[in-house]
């Protein structure tokens, strides 16, 4: 069973949110008496959080009551022995699967089922589950390549997504807003120009790193630092891309009209006009946006909020992001989506008071532009979706 447990960590290793290992609790009692194995990733190579799999086994086994056995192997003879003595009832969580480079590639189901992993893993299983809706929008191997040779179906966490995405999306209404922040700049983008295009968002707002990208695409100074930060994420062509959306939907679009920059841990709130080159890192959307952008937000009939504003775990720089949730619940129908941000809704206590808060970032977002997830599709053969 393919699951999505990518959490926030710190750089001890330590998990700092696991609502998305919580969320396969119904999935894992359902499933009792088979024998179950975990194929999941965590964060994505390069990154400082990508790591093994080892807590993230010891919190399973906290939330359902039994043990859930980590193999630091993901389809190597050490893993193959494990997995053909493994008794009914029992649960094995394999090593991170982007540990093996042929999963990140971007590639067909047919050609991911020609490789090492799948030929290997497969004819010792009778059933493959896809539980794993926040990476279902991604053309990767433990996604796309086990639909095309063994049965396939989805677990229970994927159900509830689609089944609250789909009716909260019947019951859309305008003015339809799309907060998008955080570090996503691609996906982000992909996703704002297919929610313009097919004319689904009246309005986006632009927080986060993806605000200074937008910043910089429509001229404004950002400085060097943050500049470099965009560059050293492998972001740099996206202000390009970033600009042709202004140029197209300059009417739809609004972007931060100040800063709050981190001056040793302070936070100082710019105006954008006073930004030079030799400016500090900026942590967070500034004050005169944050109203701005929480009337706009109030007004709205549908939010869809996705990652952060700021740097919302050092406290000056987490006032963008909060106040953002708070103006977000007064919304009629508000969805959030994103590991980050969901974290600090449910760390404020407010998941009441949205329609829904979502296990996926990209995916919840891509889903509700439209778009067909990859996953799910692959999915379609064996299932009644
Ligand atoms: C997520 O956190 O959105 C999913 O786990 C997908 O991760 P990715 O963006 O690194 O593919």
């Amino acid at each position: 069973m393919r699951i999505d447990i990518n959490v926030p960590m710190d750089l001890n290793g330590n998990i700092l949110d696991d609502i998305r290992i919580k969320s396969y609790v119904p999935t894992l009692e359902s499933l009792k008496n088979a024998k179950i194995v975990l194929l999941a990733h965590q964060s994505r190579p390069g990154k400082c959080d990508f790591t093994t799999m080892k807590s993230h086994a010891e919190r399973i086994t906290k939330y359902i009551g039994r043990k859930v056995q980590y193999i630091d192997d993901i389809f190597g003879s050490h893993a193959i022995k494990k997995i053909q003595s493994m008794k009914k009832g029992d649960v094995l969580l394999l090593e991170n699967v982007r540990f093996y480079s042929e999963e990140s590639l971007k590639r067909s189901g047919k050609e991911h089922a020609n490789t090492h992993m799948v030929q290997s893993l497969a004819p010792l299983f009778d059933l493959y589950l896809n539980d794993a809706f926040a990476v279902s929008h991604r053309s990767q191997l433990s996604i796309l390549g086990f639909p095309e040779v063994i049965p396939c179906g989805m677990g229970k966490l994927m159900e509830r997504e689609i089944i609250a995405l789909d009716k909260g999306m019947s019951g859309k209404e305008h003015p339809c807003i799309f907060v998008i922040g955080g570090i996503k700049i691609d996906d982000s983008l992909n996703v704002v120009e297919n929610v313009l295009m097919n004319g689904y968002a009246d309005k986006i707002l632009f927080t986060g790193v993806v605000g200074n990208v937008v910043l910089k695409a429509a001229g404004f100074e950002i400085g060097t630092v943050n500049l470099d930060f965009i560059k050293s994420q492998g972001y740099i062509k996206e202000i390009e891309r970033a600009k042709t959306i202004i140029d197209r939907f300059e009417d739809k679009i609004e972007m931060p009209i100040d800063v709050a920059l981190n001056d040793n841990g302070a936070r100082i709130d710019v105006d954008l006009s006073t930004i030079k080159k030799d400016c500090l890192p900026i942590n967070d959307i500034g004050l005169e946006t944050i109203v701005s952008f929480s009337n706009e937000i109030k007004k709205s009939k549908t939010v869809i909020l996705n990652g952060p504003a700021g740097v919302f775990e050092l406290e000056p720089f987490s006032l963008g992001t909060h106040e953002i949730i708070k103006a977000a619940t007064h919304s009629e129908f508000s969805i959030v989506g994103g590991g980050h941000i969901s974290a600090e809704v449910r760390r404020m206590n407010f998941e009441d008071k949205f329609f829904h808060v979502s296990t996926g970032g990209g995916a919840c977002i891509s889903y509700l532009a439209g778009e067909k997830l990859v996953g799910i599709e692959s999915l379609r053969r064996d299932t009644n979706i």
